[in-house]
């Protein structure tokens, strides 16, 4: 009998099914028949249930929340987000950046922060990270640095000595190396960590005036952390300790919140500034451009299908809206072809028809056809057409955020800024930012890892690096790692 609360089993098509249990046969003990399509379908359904995992960024989730505007940034952003009041429907989803999808959350990793803002000009997607830096600062980098932090082809294991062999030889990363080795490297949960969008984005506001910013959501729970002894228990204990924490506390009301603040630098003050405002591996420091409160973002509602809502959805950097912005970032402008090109790998190419990945807008492309596509396309198929079909409207765009640019073709590093070098943020992070205690975890952190099976030549130039980081610092780390291997 079958009733709303227990409707009766149906096939994928609709039709009523005779048994959730029993498979049809001839006799009791006979063999299967051909014709039992609905068994047929649950197998072939069964078979078919896992996609690939995200490349990077596999284990992770979130939950669904607004985005409410606090304070008046007009004069910086046409944005109709950004504006006084305005309240948008949001999905975020944290991760960790090595590990595959059953791996644990407490790993030693930067998290993901991901935000898709449904605006009524389309979607807008900050894709950050739970760090205001990164490894790295040119993409070419990206694809051998994660290599480098997932497993060998030999063993299939996770390798100390690979990990250190790169970050070595890749002295812009000491500045994110040193975050990571530090508390924050292991929050204690997604919702007692902040997310930066780490790269500069632009801002543009209604008269056309071009800001450089920087996104910070900055936790209202606080900054929390856990020992490397309580997240290696944990990763035992419970791997989806960070899912469950999330979860669990929306589940219960206790919805988490972030403020999101920028820093703005102004557009021409960007070629004179101190350290290049584009490189990656910098923070813009707080006393030259302070955080400027924009609103708040607060999680209020879990998924109810991870597989549809979290596992497919699909996060771009390309996605900016009106009065939002690129910048001359390399690192972002190869991230603005990357995401949509693993979409189309990972999900196929109509992704963003899953409703997650929609628009809360009416869509009017020329796109056409593909596997899986759902929504119908309308004549004329064909741009420019006489027959009403949708026309660009150039002032309705600031086409992704636009400067000048004229110069020979190169390959080459960033320009240098008066300030620029590799370890001198890092250093500041050390001398001036962590306190004593801070400082000992960072010590014991990083001698622990460079005892897990680096070898002599790669240990000497982490020495060199640590040096280099802090003259102090890389003698504790030098004489930890020696310590230890003279008693074993
Ligand atoms: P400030 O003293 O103004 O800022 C230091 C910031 O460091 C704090 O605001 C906090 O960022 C962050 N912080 C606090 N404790 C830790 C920790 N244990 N591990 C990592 N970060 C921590 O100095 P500056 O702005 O001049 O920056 C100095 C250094 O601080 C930088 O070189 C960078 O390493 C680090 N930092 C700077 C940030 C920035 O955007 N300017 C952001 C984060 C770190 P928050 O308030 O975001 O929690
Ligand atoms: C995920 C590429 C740098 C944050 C991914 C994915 C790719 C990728 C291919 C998987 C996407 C998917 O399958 O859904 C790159 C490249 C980079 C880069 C090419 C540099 C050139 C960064 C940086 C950040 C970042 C600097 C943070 C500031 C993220 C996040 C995810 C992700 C948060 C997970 C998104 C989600 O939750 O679905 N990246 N990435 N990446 N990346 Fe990057």
């Amino acid at each position: 009998m079958s009733t709303p609360e227990r409707p009766h089993t149906t096939t994928d098509a609709g039709i009523p099914v005779a048994s959730d249990e029993h498979s049809l046969s001839v006799g009791s003990d006979g063999p299967l028949l051909l014709q039992d399509h609905y068994l047929i379908e649950q197998m072939a359904n069964f078979n078919r249930e896992r996609i690939p995992e995200r490349q990077p960024h596999a284990k992770g989730g979130g939950a669904f929340g607004t985005f409410r505007v606090t304070q008046d940034l007009s004069d910086l952003t046409r944005a109709k987000l950004f504006q006084p009041g305005t309240e948008t429907e949001t999905i975020v989803r944290f991760s960790t950046v090595a590990g595959e999808r059953g791996s644990p959350d407490t790993w030693r990793d930067p998290r993901g922060f991901a935000v898709k803002f449904y605006t009524p000009d389309g979607n807008l997607d900050i894709v950050g990270n739970n760090t205001p830096i990164f490894f790295i600062r040119d993409p070419m980098k990206f694809q051998h640095f994660i290599r480098s932090q997932k497993r060998r082809a030999d063993s299939n294991l996770r390798d100390h000595d690979m990990q250190w062999d790169f970050w070595t030889l890749s002295p812009e990363s000491a500045h994110q190396v040193t975050y990571l080795m530090g508390d924050r490297g292991i929050p204690r949960d997604w919702r007692h960590m902040n997310g930066y969008g780490s790269h500069t984005y632009m801002w543009i506001n209604a008269a056309g005036e071009k800001f450089w910013v920087k996104y910070h959501f900055k936790s209202d729970q606080g900054i929390e952390s856990l020992t490397q002894a309580d997240a290696d228990q944990l990763a035992g204990s419970d791997g989806d300790y960070h899912q469950r924490d999330l979860f669990t506390a929306i589940k219960t009301g206790q919805f988490p919140s972030w403020t999101l603040h920028v820093q703005v630098m102004g557009f021409e003050e960007a070629k004179a500034y101190r350290f290049n405002p584009f490189d990656l591996t910098k923070v813009w420091p707080h006393g030259d451009y302070p955080l400027r409160e924009v609103g708040r973002l607060t999680l209020n509602r879990n998924v109810t299908d991870y597989h549809t809502e979290m596992e497919q959805v699909a996060f771009e950097p390309n996605n900016t809206v009106p009065g939002t912005g690129l910048s001359p970032d390399k690192m972002l402008l190869a991230r603005g072809f990357s995401y949509a090109d693993a979409h189309r790998a990972r999900l196929g190419v109509n992704y963003k028809q899953i409703p997650v990945n929609a628009p809360k807008v009416e869509t009017h492309s020329y796109s056409k056809d593909g596997a899986m596509r759902v929504q119908n396309a309308t004549d004329p198929v064909y741009a420019p057409n006489s027959y009403g079909g949708p026309q660009a409207q150039p002032g309705l765009t600031d086409d992704g955020g636009t400067w000048h640019s004229d110069g020979d073709m190169v390959r080459s590093a960033y320009s240098r800024h008066a300030e620029d070098d590799d370890w001198g943020q890092a250093g500041t992070l050390v001398r001036e930012v962590l306190d004593g205690p801070a400082r000992d975890r960072l010590v014991a952190n990083i001698v622990g890892h460079l005892l897990e099976g680096v070898s002599e030549p790669v240990l000497l130039r982490a020495f060199e690096y640590w040096h280099n980081v802090d003259k102090h610092l890389g003698d504790r780390v030098e004489a930890g790692v020696r310590a230890a291997r003279n008693q074993a």
